[in-house]
């Protein structure tokens, strides 16, 4: 059976080290909980940890002490990087700010790439690939490359492509930092109908007009989370 929480973090530190040895304290101490189902929004001062924290959750980086509880199983500690991978590639989606998409490819192909990684054949993953750009409306885009797209529809090819191995957690790092405000409040959209079939979706953001689409805000100061129960009004 699912367990209620998706991720609990004990007291997670993470310092970087300079290639002079100098030590950069960037997390100290982070508690949390986040359900399954839960969408958050993740807030706080530029340099505050936003980034550094999703790459945690999103077990891109190492913790450097704590304890990283995923569906009730410690992984702060494990260290091989097969099982990383294996973690990451099955739970886990990942949008970004820039898209990060191949531009000598299609949509089609990049939104199909993760699923060729992950061993499906070209028809089961093209057909997939094809769904999921039906219920974002870039169907008829699925020859087109990148740069022959708007930026909402390369946000919305990237998150198709995060959606492609149906991961339980969509991780998000402003997903609509580089797009206009319309664009963005539809890729909301976008992000509501996922947690309505039962995603749970992490959102670094900066813009509260984006903030309000989450169940809840966890504001992040100095490392630290200084609120994790923020509501902004709610769009739904
Ligand atoms: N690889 C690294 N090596 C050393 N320091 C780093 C590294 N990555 C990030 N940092 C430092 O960690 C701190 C937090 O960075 P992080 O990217 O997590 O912040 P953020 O909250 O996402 O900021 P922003 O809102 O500007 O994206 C910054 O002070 C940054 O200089
Ligand atoms: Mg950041």
């Amino acid at each position: 059976m699912k367990k209620e929480l998706a991720i609990k973090l004990n007291n997670v530190h993470k310092s970087y080290f300079l290639a002079n040895g100098d030590e950069v304290p960037v997390l100290k101490g982070i508690n949390l909980e986040i359900k399954n189902g839960e969408f958050v929004a993740l807030m706080g001062e530029s340099g505050g940890g936003k980034t550094t924290l999703l790459n945690i959750i999103g077990v891109l980086h190492p913790l450097s002490s704590g304890e990283y509880y995923l569906d009730g199983e410690n992984i702060g500690e494990v260290q091989d990087d097969f099982t990383l991978a294996y973690i990451r590639n099955k739970k886990m989606g990942f949008v970004f700010q820039q898209f990060n998409l191949y531009l000598r490819l299609t949509a089609l192909k990049n939104i199909s790439l993760p699923a060729l990684y992950a061993g499906q054949e070209r028809q089961v993953r093209e057909k997939k690939a094809m769904e999921l750009m039906e219920s974002v409306g870039i169907k008829n885009r699925a020859e087109y490359k990148p740069t022959e797209l708007s930026g909402g529809q390369q946000q919305r090819v990237s998150i198709c492509r995060s959606l492609i191995n149906d991961p339980e957690i969509l991780l998000a790092d402003e997903p609509t930092g580089a797009l206009d405000s319309k664009s963005g409040l539809e890729i909301m959209k976008i992000f509501s109908d996922l947690k309505k079939r039962g995603k749970t979706i992490i959102m670094v953001t900066h813009t509260s007009e984006v903030a309000k689409y989450a169940d809840r805000v966890i504001f992040l100061r100095d490392g630290k989370v200084v609120d994790n129960d923020y509501k902004l009004t709610s769009h739904y």
